[in-house]
């Protein structure tokens, strides 16, 4: 298929387009009804189709013959464990684990939050779930009991399910008292919790709400796949945005599962029987669409890592891992390779591994930086590829396509829109902006199949975010440009939320952590340039004149703050005391230009500024000049 025709078909007649696609796919009922737009500008995709996603993951494969073939292939070198799970033995685990949550009384609709780490059993739950119908979400274990509760309160769980912990490279982590603090703090209180025992620590069980998973599923009776509607949800996944509260991103389970089909198969090139390795964690999206849902719904074997890029035990180990599944092609976050190439910069640990499996490499989760880009080619001499996609979109906006000839590959940008994705940049008064031209990135709608259409439980939140500052549009909340032959450069988000190793995280919710202190007059809190995580937070702070607290101490409260409310994933390490903040005349705090300033940008002081001196002091304390 060509990339050209293929693109101007999905926007010119995406019902045809997505019909076409949708074939792909057993159906339990093939829908008739493809797009069907509502009132308030989102769209129902499939509306009279019927499926499940984790039949189409696991039975279906295994009625394609595929049951002996490795489906999950786990390897974690912070406990030193490799395991491999057929289609087969992945089905039979599943279904017994959903025959445990259904005798437990979860049923379609219930939500069951999973607090899990990187560990067979997560993956296993999420198809779990999707086998009976209900909504999971998974909380990346990074997050402290605090960002718990706030989503144990928002999804109002039937059940819980965790492990006793995780594994850091230096440390175990205790996944069981975080949750016990989490349910301490939220108002809603599921009957069960579920707790999968690791070998390295036993968690303690509350009788009569705990439960031992392993001994319990033992018993279960393996269950079979419900028959869910097109729009019935297969997830909910939480993800950071300008305020505090996390949105609650909501994923179909038909668009979703068509989308998956077109991504694995058009964009990532991938066909049954390949072995695919998403390099992330069921804590995210990514870990969502390419650990678990995207490549078993393609009949590929997927890889599910867990450990760091380096450390684990060094910076040869995802050549290793390579090599030894044969790795066909992965996805990683940009941060990654850079710790890589900080540890293995001539690649001596990289040779040692023989890489021809590999085809290609894809990157997203912030900006691809040129060095790291280039040095990734050199040393692997594969194609390396920067795609653009968000927690909402599910799956790639823009990357190369790699079954769709003509759809190039620029380095520098972050490629072409995906056919389904009308990507588009408008100014600030929704005026439509030529090649080169800066300013809001925009989706026009409908948006493809698989990409969010409502946050859980607060439809006129999605409105309000997402679909109301330019109508017909999805506002993505990226900044940049296209060039003349469309190819999409991403310049970072136009809003409060910065990206720290690949993590998404709001520096407005920070912020009101640190203005809570008392201490504190007021703050700004923004991101500023990290030469391995891409971005981390830094706060300045203005104290109270009557505070009597040493600067000193008042940095290790606030740091100790974010990461007892946020998590430690938020990585706020720097905190200075300043005498005043620049604000405009009206009051709002120029975050933009504390930025630069921290970054050692060249600008120019914005004219709105009330006095520009404050620069000066802010730069001394910054020690930049
Ligand atoms: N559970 C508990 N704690 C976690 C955690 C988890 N799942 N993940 C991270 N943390 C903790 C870390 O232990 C660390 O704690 P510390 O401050 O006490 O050291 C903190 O959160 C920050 O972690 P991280 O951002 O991972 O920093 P790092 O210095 O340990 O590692 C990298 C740096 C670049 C190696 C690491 O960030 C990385 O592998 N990034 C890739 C992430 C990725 O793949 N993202 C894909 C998203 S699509
Ligand atoms: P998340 O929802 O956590 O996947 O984060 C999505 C955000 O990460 C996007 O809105 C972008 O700001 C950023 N992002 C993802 N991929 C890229 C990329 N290839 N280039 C630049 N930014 C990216």
């Amino acid at each position: 298929m060509n990339y050209q025709s293929c693109y101007e078909q999905s926007l010119a007649q995406p019902a045809a387009f997505w019909a076409e696609q949708a074939r792909q796919v057993a159906w339990y009922r093939a829908p008739t009804q493809i797009l069907t737009p509502l009132a308030d500008g989102t769209h129902e995709w499939f509306a009279d189709g019927c499926l499940n996603t984790s039949y189409l993951a696991l039975d279906h494969q295994i009625e394609q013959g595929r049951g002996e073939q490795t489906a999950l292939a786990y390897d974690s070198p912070v406990s030193g464990s490799q395991q491999r799970f057929s289609f087969r033995q992945l089905r039979d685990e599943v279904a017994r684990l959903a025959g445990w949550m259904r005798s437990l009384g979860v049923e379609k609709g219930d939500r069951v939050i999973l607090y899990l780490p990187m560990i067979p059993q997560a993956a296993m739950a999420m198809l779990a779930c999707a086998r009976l119908g209900a909504v999971h979400s998974v909380v990346f274990g990074g997050f402290a009991a605090n960002e718990l509760a706030v989503r144990i309160d928002d999804a109002q769980p039937a059940l819980i399910l965790t492990a006793s912990c995780g594994l850091e490279f230096d440390r175990v982590v205790p996944y069981k008292p975080l949750l016990d603090k989490a349910l301490e703090l939220a108002r809603h209180k599921p009957a069960h919790v579920g707790v999968w025992q690791r070998p390295k620590l036993a968690a303690s069980l509350v009788p009569g709400r705990d439960l031992d998973w392993q001994r319990e599923v033992a018993d279960a009776q393996p269950v079979a796949p419900v028959e869910l509607a097109s729009g019935d949800p297969l997830y909910i996944m939480y993800t950071s945005g300008t305020t505090g509260r996390p949105k609650g991103i909501v994923r179909d389970n038909g668009g979703h599962a068509v989308a998956m089909r077109f991504a694995l198969e058009q964009v990532y090139g991938m066909q049954a029987g390949d072995v695919w390795w998403g390099i992330s964690d069921v804590g995210w999206v990514v870990g969502h669409s390419l650990i678990v849902y995207g490549p078993l719904m393609a009949g590929c074997t997927s890889v599910m890592y867990e450990g760091k890029p380096v450390r684990t035990p060094d910076a040869g180990t995802y050549w290793r891992i390579v090599e030894q599944y044969r790795v066909n092609a992965l996805f990683c976050a940009p941060t990654a390779m850079r710790a890589i190439r900080k540890e293995d910069p001539d690649g001596v640990l990289l040779c040692r591994h023989d890489l021809s499996s590999l085809r290609c490499l894809y990157l997203a989760g912030e900006k691809l930086d040129s060095s790291t880009h280039a040095w990734l080619q050199d040393m692997t001499g594969k194609p390396v590829h920067d795609h653009w996609w968000q927690t909402e979109t599910g799956w790639p906006v823009t990357a190369p396509c790699a079954r769709l000839e003509g759809s190039g590959a620029r380095a520098g940008s972050s490629n072409r829109a995906v056919p389904g994705y009308a990507v588009r940049v408008m100014d600030e008064e929704g005026r439509p902006q030529g090649a080169g031209q800066q300013g809001d990135i925009v989706i026009g709608l409908p948006l493809p199949p698989g990409c969010c259409q409502t946050l859980w439980r607060d439809h006129e939140r999605y409105l309000q975010a997402y679909l109301r500052t330019y109508p017909g549009y999805y506002q993505t909340g990226d900044g940049g440009y296209l060039d003349d032959d469309g190819f999409v450069y991403i310049m970072g988000r136009t809003d409060d939320v910065i990206n720290v190793a690949g993590h998404r995280l709001s520096t407005g919710e920070m912020e009101d952590l640190v203005a809570a202190h008392p201490a504190v007059a007021e703050c700004a809190v923004f991101g500023v340039h990290d030469e391995i995580k891409g971005q981390v937070p830094l706060a300045l702070v203005v104290v109270k004149d009557d505070a009597r607290i040493q600067a000193a101490q008042l940095q290790s409260e606030l740091v100790a703050q974010v990461r007892e409310h946020i998590g430690a994933l938020a990585c706020l390490r720097r905190v200075e005391v300043v005498k005043r903040l620049p604000k405009t005349r009206s009051g709002k705090i120029l975050r933009a230009v504390l930025r630069k300033i921290a970054d050692h940008e060249v600008f120019a002081p914005p004219s709105t500024l009330d006095d520009p001196a404050i620069l000066d002091e802010i730069a001394q304390v910054l020690d930049v000049h």
